[in-house]
């Protein structure tokens, strides 16, 4: 099988990108699976409910999402009927849920996992031993398992991946918005990219207006931030899997405008 897994898809330039193109990537690339990290689609933070119709209209099977999750209150009216993940290791009793089994009209089957990591981020619980437990739950179901780790620290989303290799099918960082060149496939077959990138504005500070980011660091003062109206730039991945092993066997990191 054939994922096509795409980054923080950030504000009206990055949603307006992302619709564009995922049904040509889809068909360019065969995709069987296409999972998109949604947690920056409405200005920058959070969700909507007509930008969540608007991705997954567009060819989206399952949104994640990351540290913004609750940044729109919108998210509340959806959250439970959407194909929307938020990280597993959030509070327990919180709306919504960690992970999600897909199933297309191949029979073929994937599970995605969201988990959020501890390293420079708001509290959470411990991603490795959410992770463990959520695995173990989903490989009943099916060997092919994608987790979208939104994370700040490199260290932590490697640690990791190492700690789930040959356990699940690819582990696929998110929340820097800065793509890195360090795809491959761990020992077992665990496809890993330390971050997938972000599908926004070109040229903001991680998708904000940078005139206001670059004022927060000169000053040292509380400033509003606003999402750049810039041109975006798209960044994902396209991770082949063995559907009867759930090993991978490729992964590529794709850009696009
Ligand atoms: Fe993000
Ligand atoms: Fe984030």
């Amino acid at each position: 099988m054939r994922i096509l897994f795409i980054g923080d898809i950030f504000g009206k330039s990055g949603r307006e990108l992302a619709v564009r193109m995922i049904p040509e990537l889809r068909k360019a690339y065969q995709i069987d699976f296409c999972v998109v990290n949604g947690e920056n689609t409405t200005h920058g933070r959070g969700i909507g409910m007509d930008s969540a119709d608007e991705l997954l209209a567009a060819g989206a099977d399952c949104i994640t999402m990351g540290n913004h999750t609750w940044g729109n209150y919108e998210i509340n009216s959806i959250i439970e009927d959407y194909p929307i993940i938020r990280p597993a290791n959030f509070a327990e009793g919180l709306p919504g849920r960690g992970s999600i089994v897909l199933e297309n009209d191949k029979g073929m089957k994937l599970a995605v996992l969201n988990l959020q990591g501890r390293v420079y981020m708001e509290l959470c619980d411990n991603p490795f031993t959410c992770a463990a437990h959520e695995v173990e739950r989903l490989k009943q179901e099916t060997p092919n398992i994608l987790i979208d780790f939104h994370a700040e620290a490199s260290a932590e989303k490697i640690a990791l991946a190492y700690y789930l290799q040959g356990q699940v099918s690819a582990v696929i960082g998110t929340h820097t918005h800065v793509q890195t060149a360090d795809e491959q496939i761990l020992e077992g077959g665990t496809a890993y990219l330390t971050d997938v990138g972000m599908t926004g504005p070109t040229d903001g500070v991680i998708g904000m207006d940078r005139r206001n980011v670059i004022n927060k660091f000169v000053k040292c003062v509380p400033v509003r931030f606003e999402p750049s109206k810039g041109p975006a730039t798209l960044h994902g991945a396209v991770i082949d899997v063995d559907e009867q092993t759930g090993r991978a066997t490729e992964i590529i990191r794709i850009s696009g405008k």
